[in-house]
């Protein structure tokens, strides 16, 4: 087999937000594609980076009084920190705020412009006027022009699914200073992607093989049919203030995000080559035989299947020479809610001692090569790497090295079948059976196996790996070598210790083959199987045909993987859930949480009048207030509103004795969500002050009643 030259990417994660488990499905995804084509022993380079630049970047540096450089550096580093702790292995992982984009950003526009594909036109957008800013879409809101929804977003309504431009919609503000904005035009670049030259470029490269059928399909609606014209220009560029790179030549304009992030993905690389002394050209040159990858979310198709080629073609580098397009991720069926606790982050499942390599196992297990969304069921995920990895393939290990080890002092023995024969249907037969079936089947399935992997149907690998590992166990079941075990001591009838030695073996040469083919999905785990087998190197895919030697030393079992308690499965999604007081900003309240004890917490972010009528609250009478066995922080409180009572769990035991609470008028949000808590059904919530050294609790002046609307 002849060795590939292989560049493998995954999308660029933005720099103002933590990696979650959605994320992972890509990144793992890659990860386990990159580790199979190492292991096939190619050349390949697996290379990534954080996506830096925009407005949303901008403001939120701002926010955390911040530069952007600051915010992206930290992130940076949470994001490496992420990626390591769930063993996704990038050969470089960099910035897109690098030297090397920069370069690569410019060289691609001046190409482009001299090949007269860049032109300028005047725009008129939103303009924030408190803020002296254009404001991109998703800072804009306002009511839906279509159903009349409150506080939709500049591009689509979340109530009705509307799309729409930002200037459609009915009573706008700015999400960043809540002012009116005021439309303002000004010159903006685009790069003509409705030119021939793209738009036949387009056609034939998103029909020659490069893209997955469902993503060619969705290609040709947005392209239209040949002679059709669908492409629209499109704008690159943006008014400062925005962070990113400064247009050549256009003082105070900058390149849209979008246009220099999949260049981030030739910076990164070009990183690599410089410090490693590989020949960047050789990858990206216009006749390159290198083959380039690209995985992404099926979200970002229309940049990487459409803009990115293009790009690439008219400035004279080559083109992709495949995108791999994935699903969302959903949790227990829906989307991933923070309410639910399944909003969770690759942090928060490492803190809660989850072990990365359990969620590696699963999204392998359902992952294939199509566009369809992968359920993550919290369920589902505990019995099946429990029952596949533990029961199924550790398991195998376990069982064959602990006999190895008491009778033969850890040596395997010869697996080759000898002169030793006891008949059809003896234990020895069952041997050949097995050495002719179930060990000949795994070998046999290496190409299988190889070739699966090669389309990403992991799914189907996992499937097959567990259908070996199944055999094995089964064989070994029938052998039951335990009871020959049990005689081997017994000097009159030392049963037949050739057999045990042998059978043992076999099995612990299946446990080599099932933990190669295993390995790129558990990294972690296979490393340790691997020093546990006392192989002095990592395996690879060619060590099929090899097997272990008569007499090789194996080490003594250790534990290489546990069970999930799915307690564990619980306190993640608990810990996840948002706590009594939700602030949108979780990341910075567990960092200053210290700090803020004393002081004052900042200001949350605007909201309309429409967001804050939104909340019912109402004057409420306590009429009885007490104790919960059992809790230590809750007061039940029952609340007479005037046409009925509610029950709250309040959190205000430290502050209050119940039956001075009696007959108090307070504060109470009536239109909550009911809550089930352990002690019952909390029926709203009841409005206090604090700043975690009191608690007081809200009452209306005298004279108010029982059920009156709080505005
Ligand atoms: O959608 C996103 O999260 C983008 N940051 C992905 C960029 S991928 C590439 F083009 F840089
Ligand atoms: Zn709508």
């Amino acid at each position: 087999m002849s060795k590939r030259k292989i560049l493998v990417t995954s999308a660029l994660p933005y720099a103002n937000g933590s990696i979650h488990l959605g994320h992972l499905v890509e990144y793992i995804q890659t990860d386990i594609w990159v580790r199979f084509q190492k292991m096939q022993g190619h050349e390949v380079h697996y290379v990534c980076a954080d996506d830096t630049h925009g407005t949303p970047i901008m403001l939120r540096a701002e926010k955390e009084g911040i530069t952007p450089e600051a915010l992206i550096a930290r992130v940076q580093k949470e994001h490496e920190r992420d990626f390591a702790g769930f063993h996704v292995e990038f050969d470089n992982y960099y910035t897109t705020h690098s030297p090397e984009t920069r370069h690569y950003s410019e060289d691609i526009y001046a190409k482009l412009k001299t090949a007269g594909l860049i032109t300028s036109r005047a725009v008129e957008q939103f303009y924030d006027p408190v803020k002296q800013m254009f404001l991109p879409d998703r800072f804009i809101k306002g009511e839906c022009p279509k159903c009349g929804a409150k506080d939709q977003y500049g591009d689509n309504c979340e109530a009705c699914g509307a799309a729409y431009a930002p200037t459609d919609l009915k009573n706008p503000y700015s999400a960043v200073s809540g002012a009116i904005p005021v439309k303002k035009a000004s010159e903006h670049f685009f790069f003509k992607l409705s030119d021939n030259r793209c738009v036949d470029f387009l056609r034939a490269w998103t029909t020659s093989g490069t893209l997955q059928p469902e993503a060619a399909n969705k290609m040709r609606e947005w392209l239209g049919e040949a002679g059709e014209n669908k492409l629209s220009d499109w704008d690159i560029s943006r008014d400062a203030p925005y962070f990113g790179f400064e247009i050549p030549d256009a003082p105070g304009k900058y390149f849209y995000v979008w246009l220099d992030a999949p260049v981030g993905y030739m910076g990164s690389f070009r990183k690599l080559c410089d410090d490693k002394g590989i020949d960047f050209d050789e990858f990206w040159q216009k006749d390159s035989t290198a083959e380039l990858y690209h995985f992404i979310g099926k979200d970002i198709l229309y940049f990487h299947a459409l803009f990115w080629p293009a790009m690439l073609e008219n400035a004279g580098y080559r083109t992709p020479s495949k995108i791999f397009a994935h699903g969302f991720l959903t949790v227990n069926g829906e989307k991933m809610s923070k309410s639910r606790g399944t909003f969770i982050t690759a942090e928060s499942y490492l803190q809660q001692g989850l072990n990365p390599e359990w969620l590696r196992y699963y999204y392998a297990a359902k992952l294939n090569a199509t566009m369809e969304d992968i359920d993550l069921n919290l369920e589902d995920f505990v019995a099946r790497v429990n029952s596949d990895l533990v029961g199924k393939y550790i398991n195998i290990a376990s069982r064959a090295s602990g006999i190895l080890h008491k009778h033969f002092q850890g040596k395997i023995g010869n697996m080759v079948l000898g002169l030793h024969t006891q008949g059809i249907g003896s234990p020895t037969e069952n041997i050949r059976e097995y050495r002719d079936v179930v060990l000949e089947k795994l070998v046999l399935h290496a190409d299988s196996i190889a070739r699966l992997y090669e389309q990403r149907q992991y799914s189907a690998v996992t499937r097959l790996i567990m259908e070996l590992t199944d055999n094995v166990n089964e064989w070994w079941n029938d052998l039951a070598p335990w009871e020959l075990s049990k005689n081997f001591s017994k000097p009159k009838n030392p049963g037949d210790p050739e057999l045990l030695l042998r059978v043992c073996s076999v099995v612990i040469e299946s446990f080599r083959l099932l933990t190669l083919y295993i390995k790129p999905i558990l990294p972690e785990l296979t490393k340790n199987a691997e020093n546990f087998l006392g192989l002095d190197r990592e395996l690879k895919f060619e060590d099929v045909n090899l097997h272990l030697s008569e007499g090789h030393q194996i080490n003594p079992y250790q534990h290489l993987i546990t069970r999930i308690d799915p307690k564990q499965i619980d306190a993640m999604t608990e810990a996840n859930k948002p706590a009594l007081a939700p602030t949108s900003d979780t990341h910075s309240r567990t960092r200053h949480a210290e700090a803020q004890q004393h002081a004052t917490a900042p200001i949350t972010d605007i909201i309309s009048i429409d967001d804050f009528t939104k909340i019912d609250l109402r004057v409420a009478r306590i009429v009885n207030a007490e104790h919960v066995e059992g809790a230590d922080k809750l007061l039940k409180l029952t609340l007479d509103i005037g046409t009925e009572q509610r029950t709250v769990f309040a959190g205000i035991k430290s502050a209050y004795d119940p039956e001075k609470l009696k007959g108090r008028l307070t504060v109470m949000v009536a239109n909550l969500a009911p809550r089930k808590m352990k002690f019952g059904l909390s029926e709203g919530m009841v409005l206090a002050a604090g700043d975690g050294n009191g608690l007081y609790l809200l009452g209306p002046d005298e004279g108010a009643q029982p059920g009156m609307r709080i505005k």
